[in-house]
């Protein structure tokens, strides 16, 4: 099937209390690992690019790539997606450029603006059949050296998200309950603990309505043990537990987005690797185990987190 639109993924996984995966993509391998894990495992996947990602790879080239993983796996709905639009440009460009769904990620702004960019945006999506993710609330920090703010500043305003939402249109709606981006996100020694009062109340004022988690990595410890046994230096990194994961997806949340994990593990593997071949040079052989342990990292999460597996 051609590439599709999230809107039907997401009522299906609002009622059956699982979430799709979106996995962030940058070259060839994470393509192909993310979606033979999901054409095995019947899974329907949203593949997401970010500015970054458009910036290393280039907008066709990542495209392409995922158009040719539309040919492989006819058999599994796959959303291409904007991961963090920064402005109107950006999403119109990918809009115009063969996505299916965008996300405006105006969070940084005052409230009455946010609504503004979002909306400009929600109106030129929709009137090319393309869905759009906003996002209301801040999520924490990763630096080391910034103290993770507690307070529910950082968090979304459940009393914010009617007038939000129906002011802007949007599609679904990423909010902050704890999530942070990368591989540092609590401190060693602390509880992780996501905030499940403000999922749960704003998905009582909003019934029915997907909601998404950004900053929703696990950061496996065996893949941070490999790092650090083979030359890297990441004491310290610590994710999201999984069953706090797999929880909030049988809440309301449809969308969970996972990128730092995938880089652990290609990363892991190219370090060990390296180490046990120094005299190895060809890239196929070592980002063949890297596209494998991807793929075998998707798979976990598919089935024993997201939930997703068998519902394509
Ligand atoms: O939320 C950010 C994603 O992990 C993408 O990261 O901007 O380094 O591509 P990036
Ligand atoms: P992680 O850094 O937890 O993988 O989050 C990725 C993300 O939110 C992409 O938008
Ligand atoms: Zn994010």
């Amino acid at each position: 099937m051609p590439l599709v639109t999230s809107k039907e993924m997401f009522q299906k996984a609002y009622d059956g209390g699982y979430a799709i995966g979106a996995f962030n993509v940058n070259n060839m391998e994470i393509v192909q690992g993310i979606t033979e894990a999901c054409r095995e495992e019947k899974a329907p996947v949203i593949l997401q690019v970010s500015k970054g990602a458009r910036a290393y790879a280039n907008h066709t080239y990542l495209v392409k790539l995922v158009e040719a993983a539309v040919i492989e796996c006819p058999e599994i709905p796959i959303v291409l997606h904007l991961d963090h639009g920064p402005d109107f440009e950006t999403c119109k460009s990918c809009i115009d450029g063969g996505f299916t769904s965008v996300m405006i990620d105006a969070s940084s702004k005052p409230f009455e603006e946010n609504i503004a960019i979002t909306r400009q945006v929600v109106e030129y999506a929709h009137d090319h059949g393309v869905v759009v993710e906003a996002e209301l609330g801040t999520l924490a920090g990763i630096e080391d050296d910034v103290k993770v703010s507690a307070e529910d500043s950082s968090y979304t305003h459940p009393e914010q998200v009617e007038e939000f939402v129906s002011k802007t249109g949007c599609d679904s709606l990423a909010i902050a309950i704890g999530t942070s981006h990368g591989a540092y996100k609590f401190k060693p020694g602390t509880k992780p603990q996501l905030r499940f009062d403000v999922l749960e109340e704003v998905s009582r004022r909003l019934p029915g309505f997907p909601i998404v988690l950004h900053g929703s990595s696990s950061v496996p410890q065996n893949y941070v043990e490999m790092i650090n046994a083979h030359g890297g230096k990441m004491p310290g990194a610590i994710g999201v537990p999984e069953d706090q994961l797999r929880h909030a997806a049988e809440l309301s949340v449809c969308k969970i987005n996972i990128d730092s994990d995938l880089r652990l593990a290609m990363t892991g593997t190219i370090r060990q690797f390296f180490d046990e071949h120094p005299d190895k040079f060809d890239p196929r052989e070592y980002l063949k185990p890297a596209r494998a342990n991807i793929k075998e990292l998707v798979r976990h999460k598919l089935i024993d987190v997201l939930g997703c597996a068998g519902k394509a």
